[in-house]
């Protein structure tokens, strides 16, 4: 039966669906392009090591859901679960910083992880992500930041609210994570049994966690803002300040670390109630420490990953998503095998003259044709038959209203794209 099904938590977009995505899509590259990103794309599998040198061999992510295989070469490969890594592992990799400074990068590309499959949340899913690679400025986390935000507004979701935090870096978060210790150490009995293990090894993890009774003991924890060291502060202070400039509504939510370990500093997230309270619409932050992390060099960065899947629910269900009409235009109708060929040549003309034009490939009878050309929901069909070979003419029928006029054959494209064009400027 598994040849006749997708695999769990994998999904096909079919016609219908897949011209929403290309709206959003386009809305994606025209807002990118205005911003000054340029499109990147890396291979769907890396090397396992990036992922587990950056994200953390602590995160779920990494140890429970990646798509790890071996190749025939005997190198162990992973399907891409996020963005981040091999883009800066593509900046090193090609000396990008002798380009101009900062990059400015972004992707519409899927990312593959073996969760739960659940509403909104699949195991290839779809990202559009930006990074700013090579600065370590506030303004860029403001820019990068909120051109998500400037997404969804453009889309007309305008309620947006991100939820900003920071996690610190390599000279305060000790101090930190010694303190969190500390606190989930005197109630270590409510966590769950990944969490107790998270403590020793990595308790940002353990803010992360979604179980209820973790959530209870996080609530009462340590928060980073005691502990963030000067420049922290400064930092975050200019990425608050930038986003009021930007006047991009935020709060703050100390508990946003995010569920990958290369971040320092900022931390965002956005959530719709359209999702649930564990699905994020977009997240991201700075990673300041990813680059060494590769083996390269110390480089600043800092951006987001956006699930398009989860943008397509919420438009869907907050009724903006747009229909598309890519309907045909005009199904060539023909009778008998010359007028097939003839068809076939007329079908050729209208596609060059831009319009979108439908045949038969069926030998179907007229009538049938005509039925088709229904179900196609075509606006007009174009009817060849003995008479009008003999004619040199060919007849437009208007498939609402049934109504036949005669048109020189010669002629017959041009007049029909006419008729479309007024049709379309008639509409606007
Ligand atoms: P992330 O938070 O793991 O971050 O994923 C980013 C976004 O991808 C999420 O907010 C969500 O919209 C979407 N997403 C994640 N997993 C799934 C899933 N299983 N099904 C559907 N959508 C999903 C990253 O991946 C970072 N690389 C983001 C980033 C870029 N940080 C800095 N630059």
């Amino acid at each position: 039966m598994t040849a006749m099904q997708a695999p769990r938590g994998m999904r096909d977009l079919l016609p219908g669906d897949v011209e929403q995505w290309q709206a959003v899509e386009a809305a994606v590259h025209d807002l990118a392009g205005r911003w000054g990103f340029r499109e990147i794309r890396t291979p769907v599998v890396e090397h396992t090591e990036v992922f587990q040198r950056t994200a953390g061999e602590d995160t779920d992510l990494v140890s429970k859901e990646m798509y790890t295989f071996v190749d025939r070469g005997g190198r162990s490969l992973s399907l891409r679960p996020e963005g981040t890594a091999p883009v800066m592992r593509a900046y090193l990799e090609h000396g990008l910083q002798q380009g101009p400074q900062p990059g400015k990068f972004y992707y519409v590309a899927p990312m593959f992880r073996y969760d739960r499959p659940q509403k909104g949340r699949y195991r290839q899913h779809v990202q559009f992500g930006a990074e700013i690679i090579g600065t370590p400025h506030p303004a860029a986390d403001a820019e990068v930041l909120t051109l998500p935000v400037r997404l969804l507004q453009a889309l007309g979701l305008t309620e947006v609210e991100v939820r900003l935090n920071s996690v610190g870096d390599a000279a305060c978060r000790p101090q930190y994570l010694a303190a969190l210790r500390d606190y989930f150490n005197t109630r270590l009995e409510e966590l769950c049994e990944d969490c107790r293990h998270r403590v020793d090894r990595n308790p940002l993890r353990v803010l992360d966690c979604k179980r209820p009774g973790c959530q209870r003991v996080v609530h009462d924890a340590p928060t980073v803002f005691s502990f963030l060291c000067d420049d922290c502060r400064r930092h975050f202070d200019g990425v608050k300040r930038h986003f009021d400039l930007l006047q991009v509504r935020y709060v703050i939510d100390p508990f946003i670390v995010r569920g990958l370990d290369y971040y320092t500093r900022t931390a965002a997230e956005v959530f719709s109630g359209r999702l649930g309270a564990q699905n994020a619409m977009f997240g991201g932050g700075r990673y300041d420490g990813l680059a060494q992390q590769l083996g390269g060099p110390s480089t600043p960065g800092v951006g987001f990953g956006f699930g398009l899947d989860r943008l397509l629910i919420v438009l869907e269900q907050e009724g903006l998503a747009r229909p598309v009409d890519r309907s045909a235009e005009v199904c060539v109708v023909t009778m008998g095998e010359t007028a097939r060929i003839e068809g076939v040549r007329l079908l050729d003309e209208l596609r060059a003259a831009g319009i979108r034009a439908e045949g038969d490939l069926l030998d179907r009878p007229a009538r049938a044709q005509m039925k088709h050309a229904d179900r196609l929901r075509a606006r007009y069909a174009l009817v060849v038959g003995e008479s009008e070979l003999a004619a040199g003419t060919v007849t437009l029928r208007e498939m609402s209203s049934g109504e036949q006029t005669p048109l020189v054959r010669a002629e017959a494209v041009s007049a029909l794209r006419g008729r479309l064009r007024t049709e379309t400027t008639g509409r606007l």
